[in-house]
């Protein structure tokens, strides 16, 4: 029989636009012998059309499974995987726990750490309490700076001397609360897909090579100048590396479903580290999520199928747990 697959697109984060582009490239990739689509769309307001989700189980008739291609806050957070399990339906991409503290730059960093994976040096700051000198005389430049919980390189900036540290602090403290301060790793840049619930598994890295400074928004989404490499050039060691650690950073970060995770290589020492969790990585026709699983022997539209099978599985083991005595 066919499955209803909700697909969610739009959303109140800034990534509103990538979520509607990775929102066409899945309806047009799900196999129509097998899904009806079901359009969500969620305004910049905030607003459902053609009417919201009701978080009550059973209370959204005809849909088997929900496709959340939502990017960023109150879509990749937690907050809406939220609304997905108090309505009792299965949906594609990682849990409550998961979500909420992949998107938090300093928790996933502190999680990994107490797994002993390697992450960056950081420092935390806050708005009102902001203190230039103090990276100054702990790490000295270049540095990061950047809000804890965005994404698409919003407000994070490359600081490398006092007056552009002090800028970025202010332009970071504009987007969140809590700002992290990292080291600058000088060297390369790469990205990872896992995908899977108990086991999960790793796809063929890529490298990206950004055009500007840093792989920046502009650059992400707006120059298309930077170069993927795809398969990353590594030796099969450091391919092999790269992979055992995404799957590591999923495990410590209790992924379920799907992931890309991003890295950071010193060029000097070579020493990889753990940069980033996404939660919801882009799906569209160009994202590197389904490009490299492309590589690694499953086309889009598999990619799909085994998606929703994942939601479902981990549904079902869930809806064998009691939730009282
Ligand atoms: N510690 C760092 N050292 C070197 N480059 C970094 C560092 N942190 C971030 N970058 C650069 O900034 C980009 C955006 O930072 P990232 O942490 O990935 O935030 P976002 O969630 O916005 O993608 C990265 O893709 C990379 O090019
Ligand atoms: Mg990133």
């Amino acid at each position: 029989m066919k499955k209803t697959i909700a697909v969610l697109y739009g959303g109140r984060s800034g990534e509103h636009e990538i979520s509607i582009r990775s929102a066409k490239s899945i309806i047009a990739a799900l196999d129509p012998e097998k899904y009806n689509v079901r359009e969500i769309f969620i305004s910049k307001e905030g607003a459902w059309q053609p009417a919201p989700l009701l978080p009550a189980p059973n209370a959204n008739p005809g849909i088997d499974v929900v496709f959340p291609a939502l990017h960023g806050t109150f879509g990749e957070d937690g907050t809406m995987q939220g609304l997905l399990e108090l309505a009792d339906l299965p949906y594609v991409g990682p849990g409550v726990l998961s979500s909420a503290l992949a998107m938090d730059k300093e928790v996933m960093k502190r999680v990994c750490r107490a797994h002993s994976l390697p992450v960056v040096d950081f420092i935390v700051q806050f708005r009102g309490a902001l203190d230039a000198a103090a990276i100054e005389s702990q790490f000295g430049y270049p540095v990061f700076v950047k809000p804890a919980n965005l994404g698409s390189s919003v407000g994070v900036a490359k600081a490398k001397d006092r007056a552009s540290l002090e800028a970025a602090l202010n332009a970071a403290a504009q987007y969140d609360r809590k700002i992290i301060i990292e080291k600058a790793v000088i060297g390369r840049e790469f990205e990872c897909s896992v995908l899977g619930n108990e086991t999960i598994e790793a796809s063929i890295p890529c490298e990206i090579l950004p055009s500007r400074e840093f792989y920046d928004y502009e650059d992400k989404y707006l120059l298309d100048k930077a170069v993927i490499e795809l398969p990353a050039k590594l030796t099969e060691e450091q391919t092999q590396e790269m992979r055992r650690l995404a799957v590591a950073a999923c495990k410590a970060c209790e992924v379920e479903g799907m992931s890309r995770v991003d890295f950071l290589m010193d060029g000097a020492t070579g020493r990889i580290f753990i940069n980033e969790v996404n939660t919801i990585p882009g799906f569209t026709s160009i994202s590197m999520f389904p490009k490299m699983w492309e590589h690694s022997g499953i086309p889009y539209p598999q990619l799909l199928d085994k998606l929703i099978d994942l939601a479902i599985q981990r549904h079902e083991t869930r809806n064998a747990t009691r939730y009282s005595k």
